[in-house]
This record gives structure tokens, C-alpha cells and sequence, in this order.
């Protein structure tokens, strides 16, 4: 089977380390020759996944097409789709979810719950949603790692919003944010992976570290896994997502995003679950049994980041140590160069116990460092 990954990044390299394990044969479109999936592939090409005939070109010789970011050229999966070539998740889901006017519509629409939102086309707009303050603002589409996000407090930070087409939702009060992967095969069968909770950094309001199984009540558990798996059932699309969720002061439980595909908070699965986020994603490709998402034991990832300061050729500090410690698993994502900010690699910990997950989980934030030469 001829099996293609639209994007060549850190999402689709470990996809490609599980698909090692089966009879496929790989294929990945990428821009940049030296992403980090363009070694681990049977085939490797260059182009822009943006690119309506370069898409339509690389797909029409496979049996399947998968990617790895929703940034791709959609009209030439749909054609792709209708030429027979398996697309998963579907064009329609990826269509939906990629623009965020569109998924929060989806929402509502299937009384998915989700923070109150309007559709604005400048920032002048917010004005006449005063009611709504203080929210966020989000670029229907374009925006990545939080860039094309911005809190508008109040009535004097509306010059901040976007002038273009986005999203007005009000800002939550979150207790807690989740995120869950649920995988759906062909044949409209589930399976759901325990929810990772985000640690954030209260300081710099980043994501520190993330803990899985998250620490929440057993009636939050079920209300989770009950929107998330309506989520994915709502979509109608075989493949694998992973919704972000907050829990609020009130104990309600709110979707923030979908991402139609891998995520980064799934990568604990590799050595933490019996069944990874990326094989999970190959069994539903292949049409093999489902996998077992259990934990075997918990699990928390730091992610490692470019430092502040530092750009050009990397150098990983201190690595060494982190390599010494029991039960950690170092992941590098290939990239030869960092800067400021850029996702360079993560570490999965795992232990029975959490506070020896955090106590490690702090340990390694101080001590690996992603710099320069
Ligand atoms: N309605 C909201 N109320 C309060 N906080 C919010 C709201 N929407 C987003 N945030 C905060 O901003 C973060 C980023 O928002 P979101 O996930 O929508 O953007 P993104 O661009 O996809 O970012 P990322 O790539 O980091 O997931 C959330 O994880 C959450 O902490
Ligand atoms: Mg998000």
C-alpha cells in the first residue's frame, strides 16, 4: 500500500517511525528538502502542500493520504477523494475544521459546547460586541502556535484584534485545560486515549509540561470523552484528531480546537500507551484492528524549545544528564537549526507516581537547554 503524508515535519517523522513497522511503502510532500521527514520516507518530494496540482500530482498515484497540518490544499483532496484515493480524514472534515469561523459553526450547529463566539471581519467590529468582553479574538485562518490569538480585555485593547476574517469568543475562566485523541476507523468504530492536561508556566503563560492521564473527577472523565468522541462522530471522518477542551470554574467542560490529525499532545503515547497516536493513525490507514490506547504506566512530556538568545547551528545542553535518568525518552526532531521559540524536540518521562513525573519534569526543564554554538 502507498501511503502519503501532505507535510514533512516533526508530526509526520514520527508517523513514519511507526509505519516502519508495517508492508507500506512512504511518501511525503514537503517545501524544505531538509525537514525533519524527508530522510525516513521511501519517497520524498518537494512542493507546496498549499499547491493545488502540486497536491493533485503527488496524491494520484496513492492508495491513501494523510497529513500532518491542516494548511493544505483542500480542493485537490476532494478531487483526489473522488478519484478513489482514500483521504483520512476526510477533505470535508479538514475543510470544516481548518478555518476557525467554519469549526466553531460546527460546533453550534451540533450543540457541541463551546464558549460563546461571533464572526468579525475587522477590529472596529468588537465594538459592537462590547457585551462580549473580555474574549479572544482568533484568525479564522493562518494562525499557528498561538500567533493569530489575542485577548481583548476591554474596550481600549480592541485596536489589538485582527483585521480580518476571525472568530470573537469569550474568554473562559479555565481551571484546567485537557486534550483528548480519539481515533475513528472506516467502519465508524472509536477508541479514545486517557486526556493529557497542560501544566502551564504561570509566570510567562506557556505550556510548561503535560501530564497523562490528566488528574480530573471521574464524572469530568466521562463528560470529556462523551464531547470528544461527539466531535469526531459529528465530523463523519475516519482518522485520527485530538480535541483541546477547558474545564471552567463551574466544572463545565468547553472544546477550544480540533486538529484533524497527529498532535503534539499525543506524543507520550510512543512509550507511555500500548497503542501510539501514530500507530493508532496506521491501523485505521490499513484497516487493521484498533490498538489499545492504555496507559502503561503515566506519563508527562516537556517540550524542548529554542531558547531565548540563541539562533544558528544547535547545541543541546546537558543532554547527557537527562540520558542518565530512568524511564525518560529523549526525542530531537532533526532540525539542524534553532531559534527562539522553535519546537526542537520533547522528553516523555514516565513513573507510577506524579510527583516524581514533576519532580523530573522540572528537573529537565533547568537543565536540558536548546542553544547554539
Ligand atoms: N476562549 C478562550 N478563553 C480563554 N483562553 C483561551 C480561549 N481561547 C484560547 N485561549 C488560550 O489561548 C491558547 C491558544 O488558543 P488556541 O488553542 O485556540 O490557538 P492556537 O493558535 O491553535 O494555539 P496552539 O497552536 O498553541 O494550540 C489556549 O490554549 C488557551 O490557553
Ligand atoms: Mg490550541
Amino acid at each position: 500500500m502507498k501511503v502519503g503524508i501532505l507535510g514533512g515535519g516533526q508530526l509526520g517523522r514520527m508517523l513514519l517511525q511507526a509505519a516502519a513497522n508495517y508492508d507500506l511503502i512512504t511518501y511525503v510532500l514537503e517545501k524544505d528538502p531538509n525537514c525533519p521527514a524527508a530522510h525516513l520516507c521511501h519517497h520524498f518530494s518537494v512542493g507546496d502542500i498549499l499547491d493545488y496540482d502540486t497536491v493533485y500530482q503527488f496524491g494520484k498515484h496513492l492508495d491513501a493520504l494523510t497529513i500532518e497540518i491542516e494548511a493544505v490544499n483542500v480542493d485537490a483532496l476532494t478531487q483526489l477523494e473522488k478519484e478513489g484515493v482514500k483521504i483520512y480524514p476526510t477533505p470535508a472534515a479538514i475543510r470544516t475544521i481548518k478555518n476557525k469561523i467554519t469549526q466553531k459553526q460546527f460546533y453550534a450547529d451540533n450543540e457541541i459546547p463551546t464558549s460563546n463566539f461571533v464572526i468579525t471581519h475587522s477590529a472596529d467590529a468588537i465594538q459592537g460586541h462590547l457585551g462580549l468582553l473580555p474574549a479572544v479574538h482568533k484568525l479564522a485562518e493562518g494562525g499557528y502556535d498561538g500567533k493569530g490569538v489575542q485577548v481583548i480585555e476591554d474596550e481600549k485593547s480592541i485596536s489589538l484584534g485582527f483585521n480580518a476574517p476571525a472568530v470573537l469568543e469569550e474568554k473562559v475562566k479555565i481551571i484546567k485545560e485537557l486534550a483528548l485523541i480519539v481515533g475513528m476507523n472506516a467502519k465508524g468504530e472509536t477508541v479514545i486515549f486517557p486526556p493529557a492536561e497542560m501544566i502551564f508556566d504561570q509566570v510567562y503563560n506557556l505550556l510548561d509540561y503535560q501530564l497523562s492521564p490528566a488528574k480530573i473527577e471521574e464524572k469530568q472523565l466521562w463528560k470529556a470523552e462523551a464531547i470528544a468522541r461527539k466531535v469526531v462522530q459529528s465530523l463523519k471522518s475516519p482518522g485520527l484528531f485530538a480535541i483541546e477542551l477547558f474545564v471552567d470554574q463551574n466544572g463545565e467542560i468547553l472544546v477550544n480546537e480540533t486538529a484533524p490529525r497527529v498532535h503534539n499532545s499525543g506524543h507520550h503515547t510512543i512509550e507511555a500507551n500500548y497503542c501510539s497516536q501514530y500507530d493508532m493513525l496506521l491501523r485505521i490507514i490499513l484497516d487493521y484492528p484498533l490498538g489499545s490506547p492504555a496507559p502503561i504506566l503515566p506519563s508527562a512530556i516537556v517540550n524542548l524549545i529554542g531558547a531565548e538568545g540563541f539562533s544558528g547551528d544547535v547545541v543541546y545542553e546537558a543532554l547527557d544528564e537527562v540520558l542518565k535518568m530512568e524511564n525518560v525518552f529523549v526525542h530531537l526532531y532533526g532540525k539542524t537549526t534553532t531559534k527562539p521559540g522553535r519546537k526542537m524536540g520533547h522528553v516523555t518521562i514516565m513513573s507510577n507516581d506524579y510527583q516524581d513525573l514533576t519532580h523530573k519534569a522540572n528537573k529537565i526543564k533547568h537543565t536540558l537547554k536548546v542553544i547554539s554554538k
